[in-house]
């Protein structure tokens, strides 16, 4: 709880490690009602540092010391001082080796930090600051240590016993337990280590690598799950291949291991060569996991795997490098997920969940830099802004440097630093000695917070035959830097001519003409390029591939955004040209419901999407995205103040007409897909998700024109499918209509089915939690009293209160409080089992300042409730706080 913890935490306060551990020896004795931490450490004054010795200070939390050694000799309470998070002893040679022996509890460790059970086996989370919870130790990344782990645990119920590196020895004891010792070559951070005692079952393989070595593959689940492995193991073979390919970055240990854990906070951890993930990242197949899910497996596989290298065998120096592991990591699973599936599809995923989800991180309280300069909680910095905006900055440093010199750049940062803890600056500085490019401005990426306004303009000279585009980039304040100065911002742009086409690109001052898409960069507040033998009016194609993380805006007329839709030679920016094109309706929609005027729809949205529709020559996952119109909390950030209700009824309106208007070209391409789809198994594979993508957005449309036919369609599909993509969207569009009989039958037959599946419930719950029909808040409640529901287990939490706060918007967001008074209750419950999900959960609640007043003040008054209620976390205590200054 909240004592010495929630002090701030500075950079600039950042020093070295007084002392360094060479070795880490741990021997685990697991019980049921206890587990035995024994450590041995091999130390030695930091060599980098003066000759003196100061005293060691160990981080340690909620550990009760049975014993203490320094070089042998037992220490008594006189020679050591001891605090809730720290021990503190003084040394007296420059080498020494320290043994402890401490008493923990993983058994009602219900934080999920540190070691754990999770259904019935003992498990780790280390990152970022679990290992002080095991034993003492320099719990920092930049403390480095060969580690050896010998386990012991009753044999009959945790028959496998896993940790870091290769397993060296076992054997049994009397009394009917086991061990075994493990061994990792590598020198890693405590952050990394990991033990899995429980009794699983795993499906092995093999990877021959690049230089012919042989490497193990095994990923163990409970039982019952092993069918539903093959997928993440064929995506860890893919993973292992492409890393070989694109960065020449080989595996380097005999074994790599997965384990399946049902408990868990994050999606997965990359600890060394025993990762462990989250049962919702690993289990697939198709009776039970949707193609979402699928694509989810894929990438995080691939994520956790490629950490190896970006994460471990280069690690941070402290955490607020997170981003330096983590953005990097995000931008190489992005692009291997690009390469395995969809490329523009997977650019659109992505770039819409960063500008619904971390822009508005970005315009709100905890609003951080990529490199933060503080924090209280570092739990609390796992954020979409480490993750995804770290992977734009590394994706624009692409795009700057070119595929070639970034590859330079990264094989030079991986030799140069292999075995070391280092910073986002000496990531930098490896991609600037390897390309010859300067790239100090470019850093203010990492220092700046908030997201830049990119505002364009245009300048035809039709006798000079020039065409000018103007730049004018500004950063609003974000908390604690008010002024911003100017970003280095990739834009990548074409210019169309009258009839699509892409014009040869030469600015002024250039010899000949290069390309006809190209990146320009923005570096000052103002900035005008011009380009030269532009015969005709243009038409501009900007910020193609989404190249940078900013707002960007162009007086655009729909006329000529339906333009782009059609003939932008960028996949990417024809799907963003339909979204601009659906936004101007929508916020006309949205106007008119304020001003208490007849809604009405702008009919050139329709036919845009109708011409989509029945040009069967484009990719159907296209179709599909731009037949989405923006999410109600893409529409809520974008606006100045959000009019939950504006919003909800317009995007309803123009979702209806729309299903009233393209019935028969809607039904048509859904027939047509649904009868490919039962004709053909299921594969994972990205044509299938485009068909299925298709079908089933084209039948969420039709269930609201309420047509009997479609009711039959949507039984059809939810009864004879054979995959879970299918049967969930047929069940999610019964949820959400008129046909009440329908849907509680579907939702009864679907619980009795699935009900021993847990992640299969977990879509169950969301279904429910995300419907916006009225009521949905007595809904919720009633569900959490279902027998399948636990708030011990983040996937449901998420599931059912996360899906409600984030996703159901109008019934969240209910005009009397309701919504937050019962997100508090929550968290205020959540705070003392497990701090971090509580912390997470509770982010809604922080944006009140998109609101009007009275919503305001509802928010804000539950946010108070919170931090009156008792002893807070620190993690829920720097949200709640930050967000109330
Ligand atoms: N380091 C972990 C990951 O992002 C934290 O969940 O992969
Ligand atoms: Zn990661």
């Amino acid at each position: 709880m909240r004592t010495e913890q929630s002090k701030t935490i500075y950079l600039k306060d950042y020093q070295a490690p007084d002392y360094l551990i060479d070795e880490t020896h741990l021997t685990f004795e697991l019980f049921e009602d206890h587990t035995l931490v024994h450590a041995q450490l091999v130390m030695r004054r930091n060599p980098a540092l003066s000759a003196d010795l100061p005293a060691l200070t160990l981080d340690g939390q909620q550990l009760e010391l049975l014993e203490l050694k320094l070089d042998d000799r037992e220490l008594t309470a006189a020679d050591y001082t001891l605090t809730d998070s720290h021990l503190t002893l003084q040394p007296t040679q420059a080498s020494f080796v320290i043994d402890s022996s401490v008493r923990i509890h993983p058994e009602s460790n219900t934080a999920l930090e540190g070691l754990y059970k999770s259904s019935g086996m003992f498990c780790t989370q280390c990152e970022a600051e679990g290992f002080r919870k095991i034993t003492y130790y320099l719990d920092r990344p930049d403390v480095m240590s060969k580690f050896t782990t010998t386990l012991s645990a009753e044999q009959h119920s945790y028959p496998v016993l896993l940790s870091n590196g290769n397993p060296i020895a076992s054997g049994s004891e009397e009394g009917g337990r086991h061990w075994a010792t493990w061994e990792d070559p590598f020198m890693k951070p405590a952050y990394l280590f990991a033990l899995v005692a429980g009794d699983l079952w795993c499906v092995e393989d093999k990877f021959t690598t690049l230089s012919s070595r042989d490497v193990t593959l095994r990923i163990y689940v409970e039982p019952e799950n092993i069918d539903k492995v093959q997928h993440a193991m064929d995506s860890l073979k893919k993973s292992m291949k492409w890393d070989e390919e694109v960065y020449g970055r080989e595996y380097d240990l005999d074994i790599f291991m997965i384990v399946a854990v049902n408990d868990f906070n994050m999606g997965a951890m990359e600890n060394k060569g025993l990762n462990i993930f989250n049962s919702s990242c690993v289990l697939a197949r198709a009776e039970t996991a949707t193609d979402a899910a699928h694509q989810r497996v894929e990438a995080v596989v691939a994520h956790e795997y490629f950490h190896n290298w970006s994460g471990n065998r280069v690690t941070c120096r402290d955490w607020f490098q997170l981003s330096l592991k983590e953005g990097f990591t995000v931008f190489r699973d992005a692009e291997f997920s690009a390469d395995m599936n969809s490329r523009t599809v997977k650019r659109i995923e992505d770039v819409a969940y960063l500008r619904t989800h971390q822009f508005a991180e970005d315009a709100g309280p905890m609003a951080h830099p990529v490199r933060p300069d503080a924090y209280m909680e570092i739990s609390n910095f796992y954020t979409l802004t480490i993750y995804e905006k770290g992977s734009e900055v590394l994706r624009m440093i692409h795009t700057l440097l070119g595929n070639e010199a970034f590859r330079k750049g990264s094989d030079l940062y991986f030799e140069r630093h292999d075995g070391q803890a280092v910073t986002c600056d000496d990531f930098v500085k490896a991609m600037e000695d390897a390309s010859g490019i300067d790239l100090t401005q470019f850093k203010r990426w990492y220092t700046q917070a908030g997201t830049p306004r990119l505002a364009v303009s245009e300048t035809f000279d039709a006798v000079a035959k020039t065409y000018t585009l103007n730049f004018t980039q500004s950063c609003p304040a974000t908390p604690g830097q008010s002024d911003k100065l100017p970003f280095v911002i990739p834009v990548e742009l074409g210019l169309l001519d009258a009839r699509g086409n892409d014009l040869p690109l030469r600015l002024q001052g250039e010899a000949a003409a290069s390309g006809t898409s190209r990146v320009l960069s923005v570096t000052e507040a103002q900035q005008s390029f011009t380009f030269v033998d532009i015969a005709e009016q243009p038409l501009p194609s900007l910020l193609r591939g989404f190249s940078a993380p900013v707002k960007l805006s162009f007086p655009y007329d729909r006329d000529q955004l339906m333009f782009l839709m059609q003939h932008d030679s960028d996949g990417f920016n024809r799907w963003e040209a339909g979204q601009q094109l659906s936004v101007q309706v929508l916020q006309e929609l949205i106007g008119q419901h304020q001003r208490g005027e007849q809604l009405v729809l702008d009919q050139r949205l329709v036919t845009a999407l109708r011409t989509l529709l029945q040009d069967e020559s484009l990719d159907q996952a296209m179709v599909a995205e731009m037949l989405s119109l923006p999410g109600e909390a893409y529409l809520t950030e974008i606006s100045e103040v959000a009019d939950v209700d504006a919003i909800h009824n317009a995007r309803e309106f123009a979702r209806q007409q729309l299903a009233e208007a393209l019935f028969e070209p809607l039904w048509q391409r859904y027939q047509a897909n649904r009868e490919l789809s039962r004709n053909t198994a299921y594969v994972a594979e990205a044509e299938h998700f485009a068909r299925r993508s298709l079908q089933n957005i084209a039948l969420s449309y039709l269930m609201l024109t309420g047509k009997p036919q479609v009711l039959a369609a949507t039984l059809e599909q939810y009864e004879a499918c054979d995959n879970m993509t299918e049967r969930l969207t047929a069940l999610a569009v019964l949820v959400g209509s008129k046909f009440e009989v329908e849907r509680g039958k579907a939702l009864e037959a679907f619980a009795e089915h699935f009900k021993d599946n847990a992640l299969v419930m977990d879509q169950w719950f969301s279904v429910q939690a995300a419907s916006t029909l009225p009521d949905g808040l007595a809904r919720v409640r009633v569900l959490m009293e279902h027998p399948a529901f636990t708030l011990k287990n983040p996937n449901k939490v998420r599931a059912l209160i996360g899906a409600f706060a984030g996703q159901n918007l109008v019934n969240f967001h209910a005009a009397d409080g309701s919504g937050y008074r019962f997100l508090a209750d929550q968290v205020i419950v959540l705070n003392a089992l497990n701090p971090q999900i509580a912390s997470r959960l509770l982010a809604p609640l922080t944006r009140w300042r998109k609101y009007g007043s009275e919503r305001q003040a509802l928010m804000k008054a539950e946010l108070e409730r919170i931090l009156a209620s008792g002893e807070l976390s620190a993690d829920v205590y720097e949200v709640v706080s930050k967000s109330l200054a």
